[in-house]
Order: C-alpha cells, then structure tokens, then sequence
C-alpha cells in the first residue's frame, strides 16, 4: 500500500548522496539545503522532521510561518542547485529566481515546492531547541565549533506530490 513512508527510501537516499531542498517562506519562497531530515509515526501520525541553525535565514522564516515544503530532487538532478542553496543565504539573493527553479502551486494549504521534486508539504506544529549540552564531545567539536545550535521541527504532512 502506497503512504506516506513509501517515500522514505528517496528521501533517505537523497539527504546521504548531496542533499535536499528545505522550502519556507510564503511570499517569497527560499530554499536552503538539508542533509538531515526523518519521516516518522509521532503523535499517531506521519510527521516530517527537520533540523534548521538558528542563523539561517530559513529560521527567521519558519519563525514566521511554520509552513515548508521538502523537495526530494531525482538521483543526480539539481546538482547546481543544491550546491548554491547550501551556501548562500536568502537574506542575500532570491534563490529561485537565480537559479530559475519553478515554484509550484501548493496542494494543501502549505506554500510551494520546486517544480520537478517530489514534494513533501507540511505545516510545523511543533518545534524544540536541540541543546548541544549531552552530545558526545567528539560530535560538539565536530558539527558545533560555534555554538549555532539546531531547531528541531516537527511536520504534520500536508500532500505529497
Ligand atoms: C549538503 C548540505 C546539507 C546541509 N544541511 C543542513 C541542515 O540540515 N540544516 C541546516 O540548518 N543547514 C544545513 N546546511 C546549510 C544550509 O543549507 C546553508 O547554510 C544555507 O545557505 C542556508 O540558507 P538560508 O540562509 O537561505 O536559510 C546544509 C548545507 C549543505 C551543503
């Protein structure tokens, strides 16, 4: 039977082979890169989860609106474009406009994906801080030499198309 977890091989293969799109913000839509990310069954439901550091840009976003999308791209399409979201800000340039991805029409009330993905819609209805204090100091040092610690959200599913 065809659910929501049928999906978890693509996202599970996209976020360890070069990533996926983290889309937020509804008027104007941003995409950032994420290397993390879970479907799970909490709360008797399928729910999407995503890590975002508080610096980014995507954060002040979902601070505003906790709608995003995750737009799995096909093995090795949207290579580029995974590449420039993963390092520039949109504080600083419209992504989607340099880059000439397609916003598409959201299907449930969320906002958009990106044209040629498949497309997780979720709104947020929950999210926590993720303290760094407990993690073994092997991982601090590694991923957290700065502090800039994670926001974990947790997705209700919306569509996927
Ligand atoms: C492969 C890859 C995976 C990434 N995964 C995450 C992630 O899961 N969470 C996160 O906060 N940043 C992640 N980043 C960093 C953001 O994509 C990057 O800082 C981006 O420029 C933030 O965009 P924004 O400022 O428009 O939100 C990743 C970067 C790369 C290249």
């Amino acid at each position: 039977m065809q659910n929501e977890f049928s999906y978890a091989k693509e996202l599970l293969d996209a976020l360890a082979s070069g990533g996926a799109f983290l889309v937020a913000g509804a008027e104007r839509p941003n995409a950032m890169t994420i290397g993390w990310g879970a479907l799970q069954r909490i709360w008797n439901g399928p729910m999407m989860q995503v890590l975002v550091r508080q610096s980014r840009y995507t954060h002040d976003l979902l601070d505003k609106d906790p709608r995003f999308t995750v737009a799995i791209p096909k093995p090795g399409e949207f290579r580029k474009e995974i590449g420039v979201c993963g390092v520039k800000s949109g504080r600083d340039m419209d992504k989607f406009q340099e880059l000439g991805m397609i916003a598409t029409t959201p299907h449930n009330g969320g906002i958009p994906g990106i044209d040629g993905c498949l497309n997780i819609e979720c709104r947020s209805i929950h999210n926590i801080h993720v303290p760094v204090k407990g993690l073994p100091e092997a991982l601090i040092t590694k991923i957290y030499p700065d502090g800039d610690e994670h926001t974990l959200y947790f997705g209700e599913i919306l569509a996927i198309y």
